[in-house]
């Protein structure tokens, strides 16, 4: 304890570290690398200029300082997104146009013939607005072919927009899928280091969000802010050409200082949609954990508090979400006061024109429709940029996740470890060297080297926390080991593929942890990795054998029954047996059962490790235990203390040897046996005979 609390205090003094990342999400690598070399250098800078004795200085120092790594955070975001993520991008574009799918190219085919015949239609409809108007005020009768005209280029412009809309969403919906698909199998893919530092709230928003907006951040790029660029220059051409040059002049100019405005003004307020989205992703995050954590929450009567960090969390996302919308006031007005001064500067020229008679009444309009036109998707062209910007938070926080590292991957020549025959696995650890983060001193494992002849039994014991489950961890590879190896057959696991080592082994965990699913389906998740579904014959048989099957009977949904989020709704013992027979079903070479019957009653505890004992034959076997009555009847025992191995022999051996751990460990819970089971204490006797 003391040791843990030391470490988190010890890594105040470091700019970064895992502890901080609980809280608030790292930045990315290359911004944070940076803001710690500035940060050196600044502060290297402050401590030449001397005079620390005065406060007034030092605050000003300080208030400087910050300002100094301001200017530079801001500095790094602004060549962040297209730069530091120009590659992934790129390698997203593929999505749109899959090989093999030839409906999602012919869509996407679709939606560019629609775009250009939407733009078409909405260019040329004020066209016939002008000759419909012209022959009005000439009171000539053959007005109502340019009205149908007009009528039908406007409607045509709304429905190949729509049509545009529609066939894009096969593409951005394709694609949003493919995406989120493989972020998703990535995050699987991941160590389970990454797995038991995650916040599960934000990685599944990161997920989803990130894929969804990569497709908008392409719809709006493509389909919505490009359109919009060859709108005004057709329109800017247009007028340029058929009337006096500052027409053109001054639509392209409001043009500009609409855009000139925007964009800044919108790069100022990401800030704020950037804090929104932490915010947010703290305040899910905060939920998610509560829920999971609801029943020690009630057991500590924790409630108030819990409702206390939670309403925290909202006040910083209603705070984000009140910053976003008072700037967004901001933006809109500036954009509305130079489009009016646009419109009417041009509309009073218009109507100077026609009073002298250089222009006709349906100029006026053509002319004021024209604009009119042209700024209404101008007003979305900020709205575009700044979801355009929204949307590169999220897939930054997408990239996020895919730049995590897989930190146990397959080599490259990896090959499937091979088993000739399942009955004949055998497993040697050899001088096996282990921590669990290999930048700290601590070794878990010092050296651990032992051997399981196949269709043995080992059985690992030891004081709590001594590393045995940790042995478990490293056969199934879900770490690397620093040093030694471990072999299966002569195969090294780190140069075999992981899946098949894992298909080969069957591991009863210490904590099992279930399915929100049904007892069927937990029992029969064993033979999926196989790619096999378990037949109701096949999960009964497996429950039989883990003496699970009295307790289906009694409940009345049977097999169906729901076992509620992680198993809650069974007790720790059921769930041992459920985790049991889900790994006797994999009828894997090797099983491990690191302490498959700690939340047992004896009785019960016998019936299983009598249902192991058959189970055990014809494979190899690793046996994890605290009750040593449990694994007397092992062919080895090894005695596990801080990470190495102090005694091993069968029970005899090492009970025989009287000043020896396990003689010491045996004597006690002999004693602690005699005051609470009987059962127990029968068992051990027959050990000492
Ligand atoms: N994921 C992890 N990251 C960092 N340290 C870990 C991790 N898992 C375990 N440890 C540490 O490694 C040491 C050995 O843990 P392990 O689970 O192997 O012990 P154990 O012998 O199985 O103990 P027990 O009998 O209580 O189950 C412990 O001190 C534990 O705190
Ligand atoms: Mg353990």
């Amino acid at each position: 304890m003391s040791a843990f609390t030391k470490k988190g205090g010890g890594n105040g003094g470091k700019t970064s570290g895992a502890g901080e990342d609980v809280e608030n999400p790292p930045p990315l690598p290359a911004v944070k690398a940076a803001g710690v070399t500035a940060l050196d250098n600044v502060q290297r800078k402050e401590s030449k200029s001397g005079d620390a004795d005065e406060m007034n200085g030092k605050n000003k120092r300080e208030s400087n300082l910050n300002k100094k790594m301001d200017k530079l955070a801001k500095k790094e975001q602004k060549q962040s997104f297209w730069k530091l993520h120009k590659e992934e991008l790129w390698s997203l574009v593929p999505y749109l146009w899959p090989k093999e799918q030839i409906w999602i190219k012919f869509m996407l085919l679709c939606a560019i013939f629609f775009l250009l015949a939407s733009k078409l239609c909405n260019v040329t409809s004020p066209i016939a607005l002008k000759i419909a108007v012209d022959r009005v005020s000439e009171n000539r009768s053959d007005i109502e072919w340019a009205i149908v005209a007009y009528g039908a280029l406007r409607f045509g412009a709304n429905f190949f927009g729509e049509l545009k809309d529609n066939s894009f969403a096969y593409v951005s919906a394709h694609a949003s899928r493919k995406i989120s698909l493989r972020v998703f199998t990535h995050v699987m893919d991941l160590s389970l280091k990454f797995h038991i530092t995650r916040k599960t709230g934000a990685v599944i928003r990161g997920c989803a969000r990130g894929s969804e907006s990569f497709a908008l951040l392409l719809k709006y790029i493509s389909f919505q802010i490009a359109p919009i660029f060859i709108e005004v220059a057709m329109v800017c051409c247009f007028l340029l050409v058929q009337y006096d040059w500052y027409f053109g002049i001054i639509t392209f100019f409001v043009i500009f200082a609409y855009i000139g405005f925007t964009v800044p003004f919108t790069e100022w307020r990401n800030k704020f949609r950037r804090d929104q989205t932490e915010a947010d992703d703290r305040f899910n995050q905060k939920a998610t954990d509560s829920l999971l954590n609801f029943e020690t929450i009630k057991l500590f009567c924790a409630e108030p508090h819990i409702a206390h960090t939670y309403d925290e969390a909202l006040k910083q996302t209603q705070k984000a979400t009140l910053k976003t919308t008072q700037s967004l006031a901001g933006l809109n007005l500036g954009q509305a006061l130079i489009i009016t001064v646009g419109i009417t500067a041009s509309m009073g020229l218009a109507a100077e024109q026609v009073v002298d008679g250089k222009m006709t009444i349906g100029d006026f309009v053509l002319v004021n429709t024209f604009i009119l036109q042209l700024y209404v998707p101008l007003n979305f062209l900020g709205t575009y940029y700044r979801m355009i910007k929204q949307c590169m938070v999220d897939v930054e926080a997408m990239f996020r996740l895919m730049g995590e590292n897989q930190e146990v991957a397959d080599a490259d020549d990896a090959k499937d470890l091979v088993l000739a025959n399942p009955s004949q696995a055998k497993i040697e650890y050899e001088n096996v060297f282990f921590s669990y983060d290999p930048k700290e001193d601590r070794k878990i494992l010092k050296g651990v080297s032992f051997v399981v002849e196949p269709g043995q039994k080992l059985a690992l014991v030891g004081e709590s926390g001594a590393g045995k489950s940790t042995i478990a961890k490293l056969l199934y590879r879900l770490y690397d080991i620093q040093g030694g190896r471990i072999l299966i057959n002569g195969q090294d696991v780190a140069k075999c593929t992981q899946r098949s080592v894992r298909l080969n082994i069957g591991i009863v965990p210490q904590d099992c942890v279930l399915f929100n699913d049904t007892i069927e389906y937990n029992i029969g998740f064993g033979k999926l990795g196989q790619g096999d579904v378990a037949t109701r014959e096949e999960v009964e048989r497996a429950s039989k054998a883990a003496q699970f099957e009295k307790f289906v009977n009694q409940t009345p949904s049977g097999y169906d029954t729901l076992v509620g989020e992680r198993g809650l709704r069974l007790s720790g013992g059921e769930k041992q047996r459920v985790a049991i027979a889900r790994a006797l079903l994999k009828d894997p070479p090797i099983m491990v059962y690191d302490e498959a019957t700690s939340s047992l009653d004896t009785h019960t505890e016998n019936q299983i490790m009598d249902a192991i004992r058959v189970a055990a034959q014809g494979r190899t076997n690793l046996v994890i235990a605290h009750r040593l009555s449990t694994i007397m009847d092992s062919d080895k025992i090894l005695v596990l203390s801080g990470g190495e191995v102090v005694e091993s022999g069968n029970h005899q051996t090492l009970y025989a040897d009287v000043n020896g751990k396990y003689r010491k460990m045996w004597d006690s819970q002999l004693q602690a046996a005699m005051k609470e089971s009987p059962s127990t204490v029968e068992l051990m006797k027959m050990g000492t005979q």
